[in-house]
Order: structure tokens, then sequence, then C-alpha cells
């Protein structure tokens, strides 16, 4: 499908999504008994993950600027990628009684008691990008992001295709930040689809965070250990692109004597597409910040959302990558 069209339905499922949760019954809270804020008087804090890869400074722009542009003060924190940060970022938002925290959580275990007392303090939690995994879900309001089962599903179903003809494929497997959804997620959406044919071998993976630099470092010993491989599976675009330096500095050509498969579709990595360095790129957007300013604008009207809205997202080849690349946004 045509990009504008993708982008055209996918702002229109949001906002299907959004009118319907008005009369929905799913959880969701905001707003209070003397009615809406105005906008301008809304305090909203977010916590960021950091600043780990090409995808992450985009979304942290995106939210900003909507932010900006909605007129809501928003507070913003860089947790480094550390768990403890972003929880102490949480306890003063908590402490300055903002509106809203919003929150992207670095892993997916351990919040129960910092969102138990932003639940005790009367704040609702959104978060965006990435889940928690607490048996408790009256802790948030509601988590909107991308399926990264789904995007780890869509590469291995790349892979299936592209190694149709082979009779043993070797992979391996880079993965993100360990304890992290996208990377618990998309190694098991990935797991699933190969796993259905045992020519299909995960001979190496490891973490590399979710940075160029682990990237080329995890690659660098991976080819030292691993002299037949196949495909690189990497868990983000700016993890694929430190595997082309060590594969180029291994006297290697990647893209041909190692095909590789990313998730994101930045700037960096598209380009990499389009050079043929990378195979195919799965779409997960960063683009949510017009997305989280329409949950809270709502929530302060006093309506309710969805408990799951979940970005709409695409996938590219070359082709399509050289297409996209003049009017790519991020
Ligand atoms: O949570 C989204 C993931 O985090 C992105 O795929 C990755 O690039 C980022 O660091």
């Amino acid at each position: 499908m045509n990009k504008k069209l993708i982008s055209i339905a996918a702002a229109g499922a949001l906002l299907i999504g959004l009118a319907g949760c008005a009369s929905g019954t799913d959880a969701g809270s905001g707003g209070d008994a003397s009615g809406p804020k105005p906008v301008d008087e809304l305090v909203v804090g977010f916590a960021q993950v950091g600043a780990e890869s090409g995808w992450r400074t985009a979304n942290t722009k995106d939210i900003q600027a909507a932010f900006a542009d909605a007129d809501i003060d928003l507070k913003f924190s860089d947790a480094q990628q550390k768990q403890e940060n972003q929880i102490k970022a949480i306890r003063s938002y908590i402490q300055q009684g903002v509106d809203y925290i919003a929150f992207s959580p670095v892993v997916e275990t351990g919040w129960d008691a910092v969102l138990n007392e932003a639940k005790a303090a009367g704040i609702p939690v959104v978060l965006t990008d990435r889940a928690v995994d607490s048996k408790d879900d009256s802790l948030y309001v509601t988590f909107l992001g991308s399926d990264f089962i789904e995007e780890g599903k869509k590469a291995g179903d790349w892979v299936v295709e592209e190694f149709a003809d082979a009779d043993k494929v070797n992979i391996v497997q880079l993965e993100g930040t360990t304890g992290a959804a996208p990377a618990i997620d998309r190694a098991e959406g990935f797991a699933e689809v190969i796993g259905a044919d045992d020519k299909f071998e995960i001979v190496a993976s490891q973490t590399g965070d979710f940075t160029r630099a682990g990237g080329k470092q995890v690659m660098e010993a991976m080819l030292k250990s691993n002299p037949d491989i196949d495909l690189v599976y990497a868990h983000n675009d700016d993890m694929g692109l430190g595997a082309i330096e060590a594969i180029e500095a291994a006297g290697l050509v990647p893209g041909e004597d190692i095909k590789i498969v990313t998730v994101d579709a930045v700037k960096d990595g598209m380009q990499a597409l389009a050079d043929g360095k990378i195979n195919f790129i799965v779409e997960c957007s960063p683009l949510l910040g017009k997305q989280l300013v329409d949950v809270i604008t709502t929530l302060n009207d006093g309506g309710t959302v969805e408990k799951r809205i979940v970005t709409e997202e695409t996938t590219f080849t070359q082709e399509q990558a050289i297409e996209a690349l003049p009017t790519r946004q991020y």
C-alpha cells in the first residue's frame, strides 16, 4: 500500500479508536468532579527510557513537539536505560503532583510498588511504547504502542520466504535490552515463525542493548565464534547498523554474504536498506506524541480510552525504502 495511504489509515484508526472509547467500558480515569482542566493548565510527567537509539531520539522529539503544539506543560526525564532512574523520576512526578504520568518502561517487571504510589496519589499513568508485566492492570490507564510479537513474526515471515530454497540457515540474533518488552516479544514472535522448520537454527543470541556500539561488539564476537552465519536478526536498526560495521571489518559483504533483517525503519536503517546492506526492515513507529496527547485530553475531558491502543505499522523491502526515504520523517 502507498505510504501516504498507510499514514492516513493509521490516523483514521486512532480517531475511531478514541471515539469508540468515549462510550466504551474499558478502564480509564482522568478529569475530576469539577470538570476538565484547561489544557494549558495540565502538567504531564514523562519518564523516557534514554537515548539509546535513533528510534528513541525520534520518539523523544515527537513527544516533546506534540505536547508543545497542544500547549501542555511536559516535564521530561531521561533514565539513561536504568530502571532505578525511571522509578526516581516517577516518584518525583508524584511529589510534584502532576496531572498525568506517562512512561516507557526500560524493563517489563518491577513496577508495582511505584505504580501503586501513583494510584494512591490519584495520578493516572499511561504506558507508551513498552508494556509492564503486572497482574494488576488497574495500575495504568492504557498501553499505547506497537505489537512487538507481531513485529518478530513479520521478521520471521520474511526469513522463511527469503530462505525458502535453503537446506540449512544459521541465524544470529542481536537482542534488545535484557528484560525489555521489545526484546522479549520480538524474540518470541520470530522464534514462533522460524520454529516451524528445523532447518532454521539460532546459533547465537546475545544482547546489544539496542545500541549501535553494542550491536557491533556482539557481532564481532559472533563472527569469531560462528564461521558460517547466513542471517542476522537484529531487534533494532541501530544494532543492525553496528553489525554491518563488524561484518565489513571482517571482510564480508553485509546484505550479500550475510543477510540482515532489523526492526524500526529509522532513516539510517532505511538508507542501509536502500543501499542493500540491510535486506528487510519491520517498521516500529516512534511517532506516539499526538496519540499520547489525544489520550490525555480525552481523559481530561472525562472520557475513557481503550486499555490497549496498537500502533499501525508496515514493513519495507529495498524498493519500498528507496521510495519512502525522501519523505521519511525520522
Ligand atoms: O521500545 C522500542 C525499541 O526501543 C526500539 O525498537 C528500539 O530502537 C528502542 O531502543
